[in-house]
């Protein structure tokens, strides 16, 4: 099927084989993937563009990446693109960046010269008169030459995507799922051939759009199913709005759910985006995914190109015009997985681990626990602390009880050990004696004692807090000094 000689192929692999057993994947097949696409970033440097972290600083934007909890990165090839970006060359280069960088790998294959989506699976212009078992040739060398290239690089990745999007096959029209589910089927498997020859232990993917597209996605791997195609993982994209979101992302659980059980196949969220400027309701469908995915048994949630801002007209990263992430990308660090559920300690006024409010403790609105609220002058900067001892660094689960009897927000940040971990908003409850507890957040914790705070950011002052709670392995209030 292709050029090599069976000799030379034999060659190849075990020289392959060598090579793999000093670099095998790493052992992370366990773990959850968050992560992104950032194929642009090479061609975004080429034109100036720089990355600032969440305090201004500039940096390597893989790392800003990496410090909002992301463990995964996904690169796309296209066969022979004009201008070269995301050619073999720039996309191995790429590869190697991430993996020093101590990212996991997944590699996505567009089997055409530019983007292959739902709407077009154009063949690259060098296959445009080739015969279908041709086609299946070139997929096989193109696939086969790639992921050779990125093992003579020590890069075996996690993850390749044989195909991008093809909600109706590859290679149109020969390719076209509606014509051939057949031939679609058969060029799957030419490349989950060459991916496997190269690198036995890679996941192939086949990906399809719209996650929460039951009928699609039984409809595609239906297909693929029954014409003998072989693939290891679903992979899903999703691009909601901030008015359907939640019910998308009900929708693609339910897919999720049906995918796994119906084949027996893993699941991915391989693609994720919403509006760079919908920043919270992108960060509550971020989080909410992460979470519910993983709790459904899916195997990781990546956003494509997060880091593009005024860049391509793109509209769906996840970065401010100012060079900074949105805080929708710090749904990748609360997304973290939880901590056995670990001790509660609750804290309260006037007990150990209070450590003070700037304004006063009061009992005059029913409904508190313990003895009374703390509640804060109304003015900015004013806040609530407290402090907790943890035997050892990790995650840690914080939430707080409040009430706000006014019609808007007390806005304020949640810090951790002086730095903000995240902003709040402390809405209105209906009442001063109407009391709620807040989304939990996750926080990383440091061996030893941590403060953490409240502070006001505007003048009205916080809501009347009640108690924090803090929930993970060993957490204990400490004494404030
Ligand atoms: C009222 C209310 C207080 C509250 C304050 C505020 O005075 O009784 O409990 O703290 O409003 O606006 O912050
Ligand atoms: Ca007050
Ligand atoms: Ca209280």
């Amino acid at each position: 099927m292709d050029e090599l000689t069976g000799r030379a192929r034999a060659a190849i692999t075990t020289t392959l084989f060598l090579l793999m057993s000093f670099h095998a994947p790493a052992a992370s097949a366990q773990a959850f993937a968050k992560g992104a696409d950032v194929s642009w970033i090479t061609q975004m440097e080429a034109s100036g563009y720089r990355w600032y972290n969440d305090n201004g600083t500039q940096q390597d934007v893989l790392q800003i990446l990496k410090d909002h909890g992301m463990n995964t990165i996904r690169l796309r090839v296209w066969v022979n693109p004009a201008g070269g970006w995301n050619g073999v060359n720039d996309v191995v280069a790429k590869a190697i960046r991430a993996r020093n960088a101590g990212f996991r790998i997944m590699i996505d294959f567009h089997y055409s010269d530019s983007w292959a989506d739902p709407g077009k699976q154009t063949k690259p212009a060098a296959w445009r008169t080739h015969t279908f078992q041709q086609l299946m040739a070139d997929v096989y060398q193109h696939t086969f030459n790639t992921m050779n290239t990125l093992a003579t690089n020590g890069i075996f990745p996690e993850f390749v995507q044989v195909g991008n999007e093809t909600n109706n096959g590859m290679l149109w029209e020969e390719g076209r799922a509606s014509s051939s589910m057949q031939n679609y089927a058969w060029l799957v498997n030419s490349g989950y051939d060459a991916v496997k020859a190269v690198s036995p232990n890679s996941k192939v993917i086949v990906h399809v759009s719209n996650g929460y597209d039951n009928g699609l996605f039984r409809w595609n791997f239906d297909g693929l199913r029954d014409n003998g195609a072989r693939w290891d993982i679903i992979g899903m994209s999703l691009y909601p709005e901030p008015g359907n979101w939640q019910t998308l992302n009900s929708q693609t659980i339910s897919n999720l759910n049906d995918m796994r059980s119906r084949y027996g196949k893993g699941v991915m969220i391989v693609e994720v985006g919403m509006s760079a400027t919908e920043v919270t309701a992108s960060k509550a469908f971020l989080q909410d995914i992460i979470t519910r995915s993983r709790n459904a048994g899916g195997l990781g949630v990546l956003y494509w190109e997060p880091q593009a801002y005024n860049w391509q007209g793109y509209t769906k990263g996840a970065w401010n015009a100012n060079g900074r992430p949105t805080i929708a990308l710090d749904a990748f660090i609360e997304g973290s997985p939880p901590q056995p559920p670990g001790t509660i300690v609750i804290l309260q006024e006037n007990l150990t681990g209070f450590c003070g409010v700037d304004g006063t403790i009061d009992n005059n609105h029913a409904g508190y626990t313990g003895t009374g609220f703390a509640n804060t002058s109304n003015a900015s900067n004013a806040g609530v602390r407290w402090r907790v001892n943890a035997p050892a660094a990790g995650n840690f689960t914080l939430q707080w009880r409040f009430a706000n009897g006014t019609t808007g927000n007390r806005p304020g940040s949640l810090r951790v050990n002086g730095a903000t971990l995240s902003t709040v908003t402390l809405p209105a409850t209906g009442a001063w004696n109407t009391w709620t507890n807040s989304g939990s957040v996750t926080a990383g914790l440091r061996a030893g004692a941590n403060d953490i705070a409240l502070v006001a950011t505007t003048s009205g002052g916080l809501a009347n807090i009640d108690s924090m709670t803090v929930q993970g392995n060993g957490v204990s209030a400490t004494a404030c000094n």
